[in-house]
Formats: C-alpha cells, structure tokens, sequence
C-alpha cells in the first residue's frame, strides 16, 4: 500500500490564497449591498393604519370641518412625518364621511365654501374647480373624479382614519 503524498507548490498556493482572500472581500462588499436592497421589501408595511385625528364623533356635525394629521411614512430607509388632512362631516344619512382635500384635477387644496360666488360646495382656487357636499365632481369644472374618500373607523367615540381612496 503505497501513501500518496500530497505537495502544494508555490503557484497553487497563491492560487488559493488569492482566491481565499478575494471572495472574503467580494462577499464583505456584496452582503451589505444586497441587504440594502431587500431590507425595505423585508419592512412591515404601514398601509391599512388607522391614525387617531383627534376628533370625537360628537363634536361631528353636517358642516364640514377640517382635520389635519401627521402619519409616520417610512420610503426606504427614509422615515418622517407626513402631513394629513381630511373634510369630515355626517351626510344626509347621519353616516360620517371625510373626503380628501386634494383636488382630483392637479392637486391643489380644495376648501369648504372656499368662494363667495359657490355656497354649499368644496371650491378649488387653482382654476375654480367644484364638487358637491358629498364630493361629486361639478360637471363643467375641470375635475373629472370626485374627492376621494378615507377609510374610517370609530373606537371609544374617535374617529380614526385610514386611507384616502377613489371613490
Ligand atoms: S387643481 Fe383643482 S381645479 Fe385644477
């Protein structure tokens, strides 16, 4: 029985220990890059939340009023708070509704009875857009899409909303 006897020459043990010490340094460089980007996928999503506005369902009534929020918004490893707003009244049925205050032509900040000339709408100054008390879209006005409407739940007596949709 004859014992083979293994040598490493000088050549493949460079070999090796350049390889060695290369995938270390590829592995310490891609590990942290692949982490950055799968981290955020990894992240519990914020959407669904329901935030406290700080309004309790008594003191709703059928005009109008304004709230205003802040949510924590996390993009990536970005996180700050966002502001939020809402119209929120009871409609004919006595249901609450909060609308959106951001107009479905270009954006701009639609206020309750916000021109002399149109009582009893939400009025767009941008350019004279209008909608209806439930948010409805004035035919002939530029927007095209009513206001959208948030989610909404009512625990202990608070409002509490969620998300603006389209209607
Ligand atoms: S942005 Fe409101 S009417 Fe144009």
């Amino acid at each position: 029985m004859s014992e083979k006897k293994q040598q490493v020459s000088r050549r493949q043990f460079l070999n090796y220990t350049l390889t060695g010490v290369g995938g270390f340094m590829a592995a310490g460089m891609l590990v942290p890059m692949l982490r950055m980007a799968v981290d955020p996928v990894l992240q519990p999503s914020t959407a669904g939340d329901y935030a406290n506005v700080g309004l309790s369902v008594d003191d709703i009534t059928d005009t109008p009023q304004r709230v205003d929020w802040k949510v924590d918004q996390v993009d990536g490893w970005y996180e700050s708070k966002v502001s939020r707003s809402a119209w929120v009244f009871k409609d004919d049925k006595n249901e609450i509704l909060a609308l959106s205050p951001v107009c479905t032509h270009l954006g701009c900040v639609v206020s309750w009875e916000g021109s002399d000339n149109y009582p009893n709408e939400f009025f767009c100054p941008c350019h004279n857009g209008r909608y209806e008390k439930d948010g409805t879209n004035i035919p002939g006005t530029p927007p095209l899409a009513p206001l959208h409407v948030y989610d909404q739940k009512v625990e202990n007596g608070i409002l509490y909303l969620g998300d603006a949709k389209p209607r």
